[in-house]
């Protein structure tokens, strides 16, 4: 692990490089405890560099045992070679050279899985963002790009399957069990899409025809015997390849694509140009095995790995304080290519719930930082929901402010424009203001600046004038080093709304640019005035969330009411009846502070039972409207002094009068919507089950709930529904014997299934109450938990910390020790890992005053340890800056 130097990379301080790499030779001898890399480089100086400018190459933790230029061995005085850094004093004088460099690593003992690894057996790498540096000595930062050529020797039997990037080109026998595979990328990469696999695995094969008639040899290599468990990507992955020639015209450019599932990965999935690594939960799956949600995880990241090969591989960045430029960008195209394959209101609904579960509280917390930051510690500590999912929602607006026809015109451009480069967010800002002719630069803001802004709205209607008035502030709320904001560009996207939800005319517009049904928001006030308006209308505010924007709305319940019935934006519409609800449970949260039952109006209950029986609406949608504001959005949205048991009992007096003024009617919707087809996974029988799931969970808290609940886990025919049904079981009658039935019976099918396994942990991690810490400090020592394994690792310790608002928040602080200790434990292997756990105090300073001074000993306990990885102490410093 590279010693944490305390060292701040600033956006000012790039510049480029003395040297470039065009071409970069890799030759694996593998071995579990030794692996000998030789590295051939081809190194050029830069037009306008010195001669006498030092060769400083990237290392982390690396041994040298042999170095030559030229095919000379360099003198050790001509030298510094550290573990993490190897520097090539006076390299020679001719513009470019050639550079041998060998290195041993140990890929059985790498724990931190960046780098070359082995997982179960395989050899694999992972080097994004700086791990390629753990293989050789290299200038590893992504604006050198190289040609390479792989060549990979390993024992027959051990692996006898040998992938890298690009195409393969030759293969043999070594003799003394050992043989080769040479592989050759033609198009010149940075080093963190570098990638290499090695091992016993069992492929699916299939190909795809390219727009131009090329033929793709498609593989999907799992472990053997899971290939049938790979169908469902391999089905995703041709529908991306068809979609991106379609929406951008976007083909695929080697003569294969392939992906490896591997059971041990930092994150969801990787781009490496032509073999794409994944993460085996994003990869297998079954009815028997998966869930609903598992198999549009696939599809969205498949799509997402895929689309990176042009956005990210073939346009890459210039460095890493652009990383939204590949990720945000790509969010966005695969948020598009699942909008045009499921259900597009369905799908932005579940965008918007994501991106204010996580972006939101990390942008009104301590790690907030703006889509393209400007000074980082740790890089793998920016892999965040703002660069993703706040970076996605920027894109978003630019096409909302252009049109779909511009933008498209503009993505064009940036193909045509960068195609090859390494390039930076300015690029991508400029040709869209090249496609459109308007400034952006006001817009660009949204890049620059952290923060989630406010917009504040009023509105009046004078019926003798016939003049409707809104009244719109923006403001933007400090954030760490950044006090002061500039005002920002926020495309509001409204629709006025009359009787019987027919929109209402107007004839003239002023105080504001509006166009298309966008109000475009610059100034810090507009009053805009709309004229020839003769009937009050209600108003629909941030249509399609326009913008990733907070409201303060001064609205009539009546109105809310009516736009939660009549709205003809389908977002906006799930917007006002969740708004209802946020309402209502914050009101009950207040009440049952000051002593008091909640008490919920009877027209809130109602309307929950009419849209969940609205044959009109899709049962998806309806699923997602009646599930409740979940507890953290609730703790959000109240902002502070948290007191998270009260929050649980508001919402489960709001969940339990809905379903008594429901009881028959959700009862006779449940028993409807029992599959009877044979399972698909597609979106609609999807979300068939999601409404049937989530009214059985309103149900399993009126009379017999617990054994409804249990028949419908014996009764499952797919994961998904046994998963919700012991879900509802564990979390609404804990303890039971139905729960402690059902858990055992899961346990005893999938005892051997890991994945199927990480669902009963988080089912079990996140039953509310205080005891939760014990059930997860226990179940730590079970035997299909490990703590090296990520996956393992965010089932149980992650969904404790993130999503179990009582058990993590304990009164008595022990939820935090038991939560700073494991954080320190899986840092010992995998700072990366520990890193992203920690995040899960992040919004420690909005509790109530008792948990705050108990969660601040905890960090202050992480903060104080030992040797401490420089990814754990950058979070835990910033989160109690
Ligand atoms: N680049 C990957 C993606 O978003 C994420 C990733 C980052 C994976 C770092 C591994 C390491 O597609
Ligand atoms: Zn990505």
């Amino acid at each position: 692990m590279r010693t944490d130097t305390g060292q701040v990379f600033k956006l000012e301080d790039y510049r480029p490089n003395d040297y470039l790499i065009p071409q970069t030779n890799l030759t694996f001898r593998l071995s579990p405890d030794a692996t000998r890399v030789t590295a051939v480089l081809t190194v050029e100086r830069r037009d306008g560099a010195s001669v006498s400018a030092p060769l400083v190459l990237d290392g982390d933790g690396l041994t040298l045992k042999r170095i030559e230029i030229d095919g000379k061995k360099v003198k050790p005085a001509d030298l510094l070679a550290t573990p993490d850094q190897l520097t090539i004093l006076k390299p020679p004088a001719a513009r470019r050279f050639q550079l041998l460099i060998e290195t041993e690593v140990a890929p059985a003992g790498n724990e931190a899985l960046m780098g070359l690894y082995r997982s179960s057996h395989v050899y694999c790498t992972q080097c994004e963002a700086e791990g390629f540096r753990r293989i050789t000595y290299f200038l590893d930062r992504p604006d050198i790009l190289s040609v390479y050529t792989v060549r990979i020797e390993a024992l027959r039997d051990e692996a006898p399957l040998l992938l890298s990037n690009g195409n393969p080109v030759d293969k043999g026998d070594l003799g003394d069990g050992w043989h080769y595979a040479m592989w050759h990328d033609p198009f010149p990469k940075p080093s963190y899409l570098f990638a290499l696999v090695a091992g016993n695995l069992g492929q699916l094969a299939d190909s795809f025809v390219t727009l131009s008639g090329r033929t793709v040899e498609l593989g999907i290599y799992v472990e053997p015997g899971k290939e049938k468990l790979a169908g469902y990507a391999m089905d995703a992955l041709k529908r991306s390849m068809k979609w991106d020639e379609e929406a951008f015209g976007r083909e695929y450019d080697l003569d294969v694509f392939n992906i490896v599932a591997v059971s041990d990965f930092n994150m969801g999935a990787m781009e490496n140009k032509g073999l794409n690594i994944f993460n085996d939960k994003y990869v297998l799956a079954d009815r028997e095995t998966a869930t609903d949600a598992d198999f549009a995880n696939i599809e969205a990241i498949i799509a997402h790995e895929y689309f990176h090969n042009w956005t990210g591989n073939r346009i890459t960045c210039r460095d890493w304080f652009q990383l939204c430029l590949k990720e945000g960008l790509t969010v966005f195209r695969d948020h598009e290519f699942s909008a045009d394959q499921r259900s597009r209101a369905v799908k932005r609904i579940a965008e918007v719930r994501t991106l204010r579960a996580h972006q939101f509280p990390e942008d009104q917390g301590p790690l907030a930082h703006p889509v393209r930051p400007r000074r980082y510690r740790e890089i793998n500590n920016f892999y965040t929901a703002t660069v993703y999912e706040k970076g996605s929602e920027v894109v978003r607006m630019i096409r909302t402010i252009l049109g779909a026809d511009v933008f498209r015109a503009g993505m064009d451009l940036y193909f045509e424009r960068h195609d090859g480069d390494a390039a930076t967010i300015e690029d991508f800002i400029k040709v869209f203001e090249d496609a459109s002719g308007r400034d952006l630069s006001q817009f660009a803001l949204w890049y620059h600046q952290a923060g989630t802004p406010n917009l504040t709205i009023s509105s009046t209607h004078n019926p003798a004038a016939q003049e409707f008035t809104l009244e719109i502030e923006q403001s933007v709320p400090p954030t760490p080093s950044e006090s002061r904001k500039r005002l920002m560009h926020i495309p509001l996207a409204f629709g006025l709304i009359g009787a019987g939800g027919k929109p209402v005319e107007y004839s003239g517009v002023e105080g504001a640019s509006v166009e298309d049904g966008v109000i475009h928001v610059r100034k810090r006030r507009h009053v805009v005035r709309f004229s020839g308006v003769t009937e009050r209308p209600a108003v629909s505010l941030n249509r399609g969330f326009s913008a990733p924007v907070t409201l303060s709305v001064e609205q009539k319940a009546d109105d809310q009411f009516f736009l939660a019935r009549h709205d003809s934006d389908a977002f906006s519409r799930w917007q006002a009846f969740n708004t209802l609800l946020t309402d209502a449970l914050i009101a009950a949260f207040r009440e049952i502070l000051g002593g008091k039952q909640p008490a919920f109006a009877a027209r809130l209950t109602e309307l929950a039972g009419s849209i969940a029986g609205d044959e009109m609406l899709e049962p998806a949608y309806r699923a997602l409207a009646l599930a409740l504001p979940g507890e953290a959005d609730i703790a959000r949205d109240i902002g502070r002094n948290i007191d998270p048991d009260a929050i649980y009992a508001a919402r489960e007096a709001l969940a339990l009068a809905i379903g008594t003024a429901n009881r028959d009617a959700f009862s006779g919707l449940y028993g409807g919507l029992a599959d009877k087809a044979a399972f698909s996974p597609d979106a609609a029988s999807a979300g068939r089950r999601a409404l049937r799931n989530t009214l059985l969970d309103c149900l399993a808290l009126q009379p017999g709930g617990a054994a409804l609940a249990a028949g419908h886990f014996q009764s499952a025919t797919n994961m998904t529904d046994r998963a919700a049904a012991l879900a509802v079981l564990a979390h609404r009658h804990h303890g039971s014997p139905e729960a402690i039935k059902a858990l055992a019976a899961f346990e005893t099918i999938y005892g051997s299934d890991p994945l199927v396994m990480d669902k009963w942990f988080q089912i079990q991690a996140s039953v509310p109450g205080p005891q939760t810490v014990d059930t997860v400090r226990a179940l730590t020592s079970h035997p299909a938990f490990s703590m090296g394994n990520p996956n393992r690792v965010r089932s149980l310790i992650g969904t404790f910390s993130s999503a179990n608002q009582t058990g993590f928040h304990r009164a008595d602080g022990e939820g935090y020790w038991f939560f700073a200790q494991t954080v320190l434990e899986v840092e010992k292997r995998n700072p990366q890992v520990a890193a992203r756990l920690a995040t899960a105090l992040r919004s420690w300073r909005s509790l109530e005053p008792l948990r705050q001074a108990k969660a601040r000993e905890a960090l202050l306990s992480i903060a104080g340890a030992e040797n401490l990885s420089a990814d754990l102490r950058d979070i835990v410093e910033r989160t109690l800056a």
